[in-house]
């Protein structure tokens, strides 16, 4: 299958295919890296495995995965770093987009050391480079350990990575520097370097990098320090953290002294007393913003005084002493030759702008998000259009707006469509739970049946915590959903009717694996198999794993289908209300029919509201949904809904409370569960109290508890409890 076809030769159905196989090879490969530590393949061939995805992805960007190993590099590979605390945290900066915003930045320095008499406020003003924030710590001026900036607080130990660039002193030069010192600064990727590397990627075939911020950010999160080193990333000093002993009065002298101890310093920073001097600079420093070589994204002014700075503070995540006046975003103009509308694996419809290719601070763009209904109808955005595109900072384009004198004449308004253009089920808003308000997303409403979201139903319905079947993962149900043996839950249980089927797909696969595998290693196969051979030894185990399932549990079965915003909690409480499936599907249709009655009455339920009451109108009024439910009841028989009866259940009359955060439960599940196993759920401790459930956080409660001899457990002591283990 992965036979080096050029990407553009490949037709959309195989190019989602390679992407499904890449997606789970790579994976694999990640945990026996990282997890394991018994890699089955050479970096070099799991470079080429992940150059194969990202020159697919780049080419068929509407087939891009949920979970696609290119969105893992980040949140994936970071799972190889350690976390670091940094002992002064990492700020960000307010920005200002206007001379205005700087003069009023200014002013309020003044302000705020009005009673300073004869103070004259000095500011520097310098790039704001556009890469990494880095954090370095030197003791006794030995590098020591250097982090990413992470959420500010606690970023990743990339320290070995870090080494390898080579602005990054090993020790620091001169003398005077503070025993222990956190150096801050930008890790980013020059211009020629990056062209560079996309040169030598096109060269073999690889994968094309989008711009050099994102570059260097995957260059730096690489667990081989090699390829790190390979990038040749550069490295700007600007701040400092934690400093055992204070080191220059100003931010001028500071930077002065980062630079004496080896660091590269910016040469385009200047120390000034007037807002027009400041301004100056910005277009000094914008004019030559082509030209540095490096991607700068706007001018950081900081109060120079070191010494006022500490007066002057912080606000939430920033310092008030400082402030980034960005550049405008790059914008080209372009038509907007149509609008698509993509299904997600959720159901919400999306609709993209498909742009006659157009070149923005450097990228071509193709395609661009519109969000949703209202953005289209707000910025009147019509097919034909000529279309304002800006790319700002991140790298999905946006449209700004339209330019109306280039309408062409007879144009309409942009209708979004009512119906899923993938499975015809009608497409709805949703009432959103903290608003109350249509939420400005359509669903398509054939959860069950939409082929793009019907992949991922069956995932779920099969899951541990809904029908439960084993031995059935995803990769056998995607499988089967893309050789048409499962289109919704039912076939699941005439899979067996198809055996022959199904041993031939699970064949097809194993043949496919195996030609990957040769073409990645180049060796051969030693043998090709026979026909006999063509079985599949689990495959009795997984049918009657799947018969066994024949006679599921209400809850998980209410759960299994998948309506949105019915979790584990709200469907026992639906299971608890109603006892069998047939009682809970006639009030449900019943309300979907608008039977006022049967609104009410899912109302009533307690833990039970207007968001998952809308959720389940909306399943059951898709005439194709009930088919689908009604046609699974005809292969299944779904159990009646127990209470334990009280000698059985060790809770039973008993009065429970649940306080702090529970890890495995949800509230309204916890609740659901004491009270099918006859516990009385209450708020608050009293002398009423018999048993507390205390998690993590657990505070005035816990305490009552205690101080009233009540018996507490933690959620395991719990789950061990009510036999939940
Ligand atoms: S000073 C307390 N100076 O911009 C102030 N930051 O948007 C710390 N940045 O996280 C930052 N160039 O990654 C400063 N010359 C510069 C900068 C700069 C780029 C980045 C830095 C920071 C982000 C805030």
């Amino acid at each position: 299958m992965a036979e080096a076809k050029p990407v553009e030769a490949l037709t959309e159905g195989e190019a989602a295919d390679e992407l499904a196989f890449l997606a789970k090879e790579i994976a694999r490969h990640d945990v026996a890296y990282h997890t394991r530590d018994a890699p089955e393949i050479s970096d070099a061939d799991y470079d080429a495995l992940r150059r194969r995805n990202d020159a697919l992805e780049a080419f068929f960007p509407h087939l891009i995965r949920a979970d696609s190993p290119s969105k893992r590099v980040g949140a994936g590979v970071a799972e190889g770093f350690a976390k670091v605390t940094h002992r002064v945290p990492m700020l960000s900066l307010t920005n200002a987009f206007s001379d205005a915003d700087v003069a009023d930045f200014v002013a309020r320095g003044q302000r705020f050391f009005e009673k300073d008499a004869g103070l004259e406020l000095a500011f520097t003003a310098e790039p704001k480079i556009d890469g990494l924030s880095a954090s370095l710590r030197y003791a006794h001026g030995k590098f020591a350990q250097g982090a990413t900036r992470g959420d500010g607080e606690v970023g990743e130990d990339i320290t070995a990575n870090l080494r390898t660039i080579k602005d990054i002193p090993q020790n620091l030069a001169g003398s005077g520097w503070p025993d222990e010192i956190e150096i801050r600064g930008e890790v980013y990727m020059t211009h020629a370097e990056f062209e560079a590397l996309n040169a030598k990627s096109a060269a073999e075939g690889g994968q094309v990098y989008v711009n050099p911020r994102n570059t260097a950010a995957g260059s730096l999160r690489q667990l081989d320090p090699s390829v790190t080193a390979s990038r040749n990333l550069r490295f700007f000093a600007y701040a400092w953290g934690f400093a055992s002993a204070p080191f220059a009065k100003t931010q001028m002298e500071a930077v002065a002294k980062l630079s004496e101890w080896g660091f590269v310093t910016n040469p385009l920073m200047i120390r000034t007393s007037s807002v027009e001097e400041m301004l100056q600079q910005y277009r000094a420093i914008e004019a030559q913003r082509a030209t540095l070589g490096y991607d700068i994204d706007g001018v950081v002014y900081k109060l120079d005084d070191l010494a006022l700075q500490q007066r002057w503070g912080f606000v939430a995540r920033a310092p008030r002493w400082a402030i980034a006046h960005k550049f405008p975003a790059e914008q080209a103009t372009t038509i907007l030759e149509r609008i698509d509308i993509q299904v997600g694996r959720t159901g919400a419809l999306t609709p993209v702008a498909r742009l006659l290719p157009v070149t923005v601070g450097g990228v071509v763009v193709t395609n661009a998000t519109l969000h949703n209904a209202d953005e289209i109808a707000r910025k009147d955005i019509r097919e034909g259009d000529t279309v304002v595109v800006q790319r700002a900072g991140d790298v999905i384009p946006q449209i700004v707006r339209v330019i109306p004198e280039k309408r062409p004449a007879g144009s309409e308004p942009y209708v979004f469509p009512e119906f899923c253009p993938v499975c015809g089920s009608p497409a709805v808003q949703e009432i959103n739970e903290k608003t109350g308000k249509p939420d400005a997303v359509k669903r398509c409403t054939g959860d069950l049946i939409c082929p793009a979201q019907s992949v991922e139903q069956l995932k779920h319905f099969v899951a541990r915590d809904a029908l439960d079947i084993d031995g059935l993962g995803s990769e056998l149900i995607e499988l089967f959903h893309d050789e048409d043996l499962i289109k919704s839950p039912a076939d699941l249980f005439r899979l067996k009717d198809r055996a022959d089927e199904v041993k031939l797909a699970l064949f097809k696969r194993r043949e496919a694996q195996a030609a990957a595998r040769e073409a990645q290693s180049g060796a051969k196969r030693k043998k090709v198999l026979s026909a006999e051979e063509r079985t599949y030894e689990g495959l009795d185990k997984l049918f009657s794993a799947i018969e066994a399932r024949r006679r599921p549990e209400l809850d998980r079965l209410i759960f299994a289908l998948g309506i949105r915003h019915i979790g584990e909690g709200n469907a026992a409480l639906l299971a608890k209300t109603f006892g069998t499936f047939a009682h809970f599907e006639s009030v449900s249709a019943l309300a979907a029919s608008g039977d006022d009655g049967a609104v009410a009455q899912l109302m009533s339920i307690d833990g039970i509201g207007e968001t998952v009451v809308g959720s389940i109108v909306r399943f059951f009024s898709n005439a194709r949904n009930k088919q689908a439910v009604d046609d699974l009841l005809g292969e299944i028989e779904p159990l009646e809904y127990v209470v334990a009866s009280a000698d059985e259940s060790p809770v039973a009359g008993k009065t429970v409370v649940f306080t702090g955060s529970l890890e495995k439960l949800t509230r309204a599940e916890a609740k659901a569960m004491a009270e099918r196993l006859g516990a009385k759920v209450a708020g608050s401790v009293s002398a009423k109290t018999d048993l507390v459930v205390a998690g993590p956080g657990a505070g005035s409660k816990l305490k009552t508890a205690e101080s009233l001899g009540i018996a507490v457990i933690d959620e395991d002591g719990w789950l061990e409890l009510v036999g939940a283990s």
